[in-house]
């Protein structure tokens, strides 16, 4: 089959590797669509690698139908479209899911829609209600709005009841409006800072930034708030303020899908089917789709998210 792997790099180009074989609880799946995500750009580049054992293959989201079942699989049938999280190998003819974290398609949504779901929403439902335990009424703060992560967690933030500021650059600023951000800052021009803490300040913070966003962060954040860093645009190295940490009670968490156990991803799945899957067909949640790149042309696609240049997803389509 045709892959995605990321040993060529910066090639980034197309290589005939061997077709994986499904493990007993396992589904191998003809891939039709397959989300691109920050997470690539930085296991191409080698510093995010797979988790060991895991496909060295890029892509960790796919949409496509069933090719065959592992011997333990009885709620899924070849032919049927699915949808789901990888630990790596979606950018391929064929891939792996994990029949727990497979979704069935509904007839309403295309694969490259499908495929555009799952990493950003499963990011912000483990981030903002597992982890930040978001309440209705709470004041969030998520930065990079206008991401792939940033879009879906706008939507669901909105939905769980909460008042929404996010940061981005000028000309995201409307989309993120959109979206349903009550403010919407320009990172670059704005005193991000004093406008979220003259609007109330943040209960919980989404950062995908980090770097010299922490000490503006414990700024921003409210007592007892908890910052949860998922990324690191602006770098590894931050000066942590103590003494706001300690006199306002807050708390910082780092956090990655990517390295949780099978039974939590199983379990953000569930929010897939049975919140994100109705919120989109009632039309209370939108698909945030930017572009579609043949597979082929994956190495276009990563220049225009490393260029900035995305609002929302951008997805493969493999023919
Ligand atoms: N921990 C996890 O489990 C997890 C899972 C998924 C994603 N993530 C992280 O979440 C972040 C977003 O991922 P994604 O795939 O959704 O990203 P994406 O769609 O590629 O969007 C990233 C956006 O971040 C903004 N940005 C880039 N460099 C920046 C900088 N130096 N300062 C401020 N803003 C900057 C840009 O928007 P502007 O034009 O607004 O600057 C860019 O379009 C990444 O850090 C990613 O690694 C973490």
């Amino acid at each position: 089959m045709l892959a995605l792997d990321p040993r060529l790099y910066p090639q980034l180009q197309l290589t005939e590797l061997p077709c994986p074989n499904p493990g007993p609880a396992q589904l191998l799946v003809r891939v039709r669509a397959a989300g691109v995500n920050r997470a690539d750009l930085a296991q191409a580049a080698g510093s995010y690698p797979p988790p060991a054992g895991e496909s060295p293959v890029l892509g960790l989201e796919v949409a496509g139908e069933v090719a065959a079942c592992g011997a333990q699989v009885e709620e899924f049938f070849p032919g049927q479209r699915v949808f789901g999280l990888v630990p790596g190998g979606a950018c391929a003819e064929y891939c792996l899911l994990d029949a727990a974290l497979a979704v069935p398609t509904p007839d309403w949504l295309d694969d490259v829609g499908a495929a555009s779901l799952p990493e950003t929403w499963l990011t912000a439902w483990l981030n903002l209600i597992e982890i930040g335990r978001l309440a209705a009424g709470q004041r969030v703060l998520i930065h990079a709005g206008a991401s792939g992560v940033g879009s879906a967690a706008i939507q669901l933030a909105k939905a769980h009841g909460a008042w929404v500021a996010s940061t981005a650059s000028a000309g995201k600023l409307e989309y993120c409006r959109a979206l349903g951000a009550d403010l919407a800052l320009d990172y670059r021009q704005d005193d991000w800072v004093a406008e979220v803490r003259a609007a109330g300040g943040a209960d919980l913070i989404l950062d995908g930034v980090g770097g010299d966003y922490l000490p503006a962060n414990q700024r921003c954040l409210n007592a007892d708030g908890c910052l949860i860093l998922i990324g690191l645009l602006r770098g590894k190295d931050a000066v942590l303020n103590l003494g706001q940490l300690l006199v306002k009670r807050q708390r910082v968490q780092g956090s990655t899908l990517r390295s949780q156990p099978l039974a939590m991803k199983a379990q953000l799945a569930t929010a897939l089917l049975h919140d994100v899957l109705p919120g989109l067909d009632a039309g209370r949640y939108r698909l945030t789709l930017d572009r579609c790149f043949a597979l082929g042309e994956a190495a276009a696609a990563h220049a225009w998210l490393a260029g900035n240049h995305n609002l929302g997803k951008v997805v493969l389509t493999v023919p």
